[in-house]
């Protein structure tokens, strides 16, 4: 979500507007403004893109006033919808809000609201700051912004106004980015950078638990006992398009470097004492052990995470599973049984093969599950139980961090029903959530050796076909590897199980073509090395990507990349990320349209 505040001498709402553009890449599922007007406090939200908005407003000339807030939404609790836009109200519309971040005992303190008396209007966590504003405020904003930090749990970024207080704008932050700056008659507060250039390069960062109260010419900083505390600007350098991207120079990179964060965020709220905790499953222990045939329906990157997935499921649970890509499902008339669980993954949610998948299912009676990351799209309305993803929104057409979120919600659930079933014990749990979350900071590892990879790419700049190869699991990790590479760089590049390649395509191999071999499973080693032997003997430059202490590989490889220790059902997590990179920079060198390849759509929405 992206949130944006003004006060000043200039009109609010025409600047509000301006800065939710900016920060539009964050999330546009809603959005909304509210502006004083001299008497009291009016608000326009709307479901859409940030156009709905400037369109109901005329450009922000309906709502006049010089103090507000507005905010561009990316649904996480309650799906996008006009009520579930913010900002948000307390019930005489005296306190209003806009809030980024996830208030995690929101059901709590809106139990505690509601004994009170107060009723609630929408589904989100950010109304219950509104009603808890409401419930502390006694005619002093400051003490009233302090009480209700000290009951929330969670992270929020937040912009208050008190119509009682019309001088006044507040602003809160405690683990979700929040900025403040000084402008030409008036200070301006919003989740990130680019919102604000146009109007000043001297920024505050706000940091946890501090608090910012500002008039139009002045700015204060306290903590959360009321203290006031000094703060020094920062001065930005950044141009406005780099902003955008935090820095990066594409949004892939950005996103790849998100992955960490969106690793631990899919896996964290649902590691309780221990135990995988999935209640969006909805399903009981009994349900789970009935479950006898698992089938995986998705497309492109996600249905690469779904073949990866086939192995684990399979590994651990022992429950048989078939992998298919969307469009060819439907039309195989697919055999789902009593006990078939059918499980759709999708990034957007709106991938249109995918929905008519998910409704064939449905109607041959099937119980559907989404691991879907868009909150409130298509996929996750129709699926009976959705699982999410929490990636955070995804601008780069070829998906990165979506995918690796996607894998962590395959391993969840597969640890889980080995677990329910019994085939895997408290012991091997808890090493398995152990190396699970070892992965974050082993990807932020591999993710910084990334001049390494850029140098080996430049040389493959006039490649004209790139093979990748492995067996099991790291089959399916040089299926997506080979996808990354091809869709953003335009070479030919296909992805082989490593024994099938003898069958026929090693005709194709000639000197100089590279083979990205991927061997992170010890059993089958020896298995890989001869066939990259096969390969190398006949003009193959080899590259290979593998466990570190696997230096036998070297015997086979021109050009090894190590990746370090986890579990065997966790490597693909960790092989990616050099793959990723790969195809990144062999895409930059090459000058593509790295974010907006040819021919490609980030949601495809028709069949
Ligand atoms: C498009 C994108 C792919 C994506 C696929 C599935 O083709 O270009 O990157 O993997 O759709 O999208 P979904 O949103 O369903 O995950």
């Amino acid at each position: 979500c992206g949130i944006v505040g003004y006060i000043g001498n200039q009109q609010a709402a025409p600047i509000l507007l301006d800065g939710l553009s900016k920060l539009e890449y964050r999330g546009y599922d809603s959005a909304g403004i509210a502006v004083y007007n001299g008497e009291k406090i009016d608000m326009i939200k709307s479901k859409g893109r940030l156009k709905v908005l400037s369109e109901l407003t005329h450009d922000g000339e309906t709502l006049p006033g010089t103090l507000g807030i507005g905010h561009t939404r990316w649904a996480t609790h309650g799906s996008p919808s006009d009520i579930n836009a913010h900002p948000h109200f307390n019930k005489d519309e005296s306190i209003v809000v806009v809030h980024n971040g996830i208030i995690e005992n929101y059901l709590k303190l809106k139990k505690k609201l509601e004994k009170h008396g107060y009723e609630f209007v929408s589904e989100t966590d950010t109304e219950v700051i509104a009603h808890l504003l409401d419930y502390y405020y006694n005619g002093n904003p400051l003490q009233a912004v302090t009480k209700i930090m000290h009951r929330m749990e969670g992270s929020y970024a937040l912009g208050i106004v008190f119509q009682d207080h019309p001088d006044e704008l507040y602003a809160v932050r405690k683990d979700s980015p929040l900025i403040v700056g000084h402008t030409k008659g008036g200070n301006i507060i919003a989740s990130d950078v680019p919102a604000v250039l146009k109007y000043t390069r001297d920024v505050f960062f706000i940091e946890n638990e501090e608090i910012v109260r500002m008039t139009d010419s002045t700015m204060e900083f306290f903590n959360v006992d009321e203290e006031p505390i000094e703060k020094e600007s920062v001065r930005i350098e950044w141009d406005v398009n780099a902003a955008e991207k935090g820095g990066y120079e594409h949004f892939m990179l950005k996103e790849m470097y998100e992955q960490p964060k969106a690793i631990t965020d899919t896996f964290s709220p649902r590691i309780k004492d221990g135990k995988i905790v999935i209640d969006e499953l909805n399903m009981t222990d009994e349900e789970i052990k009935a479950i006898n045939k698992i089938m995986i329906v998705a497309c492109g990157s996600a249905y690469h995470a779904g073949v990866t997935s086939k192995y684990v499921f399979e590994g651990l649970s022992r429950i048989p599973v078939e992998v298919d890509v969307a469009s060819e499902f439907r039309y195989r008339n697919p055999i789902l049984e009593e006990g078939t669980l059918v499980v759709v993954i999708s990034q957007s949610g709106e991938t249109a093969d995918t929905l008519a998948a998910l409704r064939e299912s449905k109607a041959r009676g099937a119980k559907v599950l989404g691991i879907v990351n868009v909150v409130g799209s298509s996929i996750a309305r129709e699926a009976d139980n959705v699982m999410y993803t929490w990636a955070g929104p995804e601008i780069a057409v070829a998906t990165t961090k979506a995918y690796s979120a996607q894998l962590i919600s395959l391993y969840l659930l597969a640890m889980k029903f080995a677990y329910v079933k019994g085939e895997i014990d408290d012991t091997v749990l808890s090493d398995m959530l152990e190396d699970l979350k070892s992965l974050p900071a082993q990807v932020e590892m591999l993710l910084n050796n990334k001049q390494k990879i850029q140098r080996f790419a430049n040389r493959y700049l006039a490649a004209r076909d790139i093979f990748f190869i492995g067996r099991g699991i790291d089959y399916a990790i040089s299926m997506e590897g080979s996808l990354k590479l091809k869709e953003i760089s335009y070479i030919h590049s296909e992805a082989y199980a490593a024994g099938e390649l003898k069958h026929g395509t090693i005709s194709l191999v000639e000197e100089g073509t590279l083979v990205a071999s991927v061997l992170t499973q010890k059993e089958l080693y020896k298995k890989m090395i001869s066939n990259m032997v096969e390969v190398r003997t006949r003009g193959a430059f080899v590259m290979a990507v593998t466990m570190e202490g696997n230096t036998e590989v070297e015997r086979a490889a021109d050009y090894v990349i190590y990746i370090p220790e986890t579990n065997k059902y966790f490597t693909n997590s960790l092989a990616i990320i050099p793959l990723q990179l790969f195809g990144y920079y062999v895409s930059v060198g090459r000058g593509c349209d790295v974010d907006k390849p040819r021919n490609l759509a980030k949601s495809v929405t028709v069949e």
